[in-house]
């Protein structure tokens, strides 16, 4: 027998909640374990951009230019990225972030490594920038990336506040990469 669904049960915003979910384009899942490519409304994780780039006007510069995808382990959202193509073969990881309380379980790894290999083929070099905090700089190091070069200033040029990470003033963009070609 069809069941029958009654929609006056669903609220407008559920509804559109639904909708963006059901656009949402899955990539990988083994049952427990979801990535997903998010097509539309993304900034219903601005929340989780925010801890990665923490002005929204420089999200705005490439959150619709990017690709996001969405990391969820038991339909809960751990971690989302956004990668950005930036010419000649390369791709650049401009924002990732895992949801606090689900940090340092191995999510960020599990997401870089879904799109070292998604790029992989296409692109020859993964980028990404980040500030001069050790610890970020290390997960990028213990993820394959090596150091590339850095862009002085960028922070204190481009951001409208001074960004502050374990309580040092970010100054220079230190940019890290890793090759695509040889991936695994
Ligand atoms: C960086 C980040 C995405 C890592 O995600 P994650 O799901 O915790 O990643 P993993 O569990 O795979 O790896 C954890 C490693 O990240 C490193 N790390 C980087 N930043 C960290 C932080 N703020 N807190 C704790 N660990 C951090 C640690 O070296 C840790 O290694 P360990 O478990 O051996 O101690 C996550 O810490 C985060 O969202 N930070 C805030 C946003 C951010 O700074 N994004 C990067 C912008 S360039």
């Amino acid at each position: 027998m069809q069941q029958k669904i009654d929609r006056s049960a669903i609220s407008p915003d559920e509804s559109e909640k639904l909708k963006d979910k059901l656009a949402d384009n899955l990539q990988v899942s083994d049952g427990i374990l979801e990535i997903r490519q998010i097509l539309r409304h993304k900034k219903r994780f601005l929340d989780l951009l925010l801890l990665a780039d923490e002005q929204e006007s420089m999200i705005n510069l490439y959150l619709e230019r990017g690709e996001m995808f969405a990391l969820y382990d038991q339909n809960i959202l751990r971690t989302i990225c956004v990668v950005t193509n930036e010419g000649d073969k390369t791709v650049e990881l401009k924002n990732i972030a895992t949801d606090p309380q689900y940090q340092k379980l191995g999510y960020g790894k599990k997401l870089i490594k879904f799109i070292s290999e998604h790029y992989a083929g296409k692109y020859d070099t993964l980028l990404v920038g980040t500030g001069e905090s050790p610890l970020t700089v290390l997960f990028y190091e213990q993820n394959g990336f090596k150091y590339s070069h850095r862009i002085k200033n960028f922070f204190t040029d481009n951001y409208d506040h001074p960004i502050y990470e374990d309580g040092k003033q970010l100054v220079d963009m230190i940019y890290l990469q890793k090759r695509l070609s040889n991936w695994p």
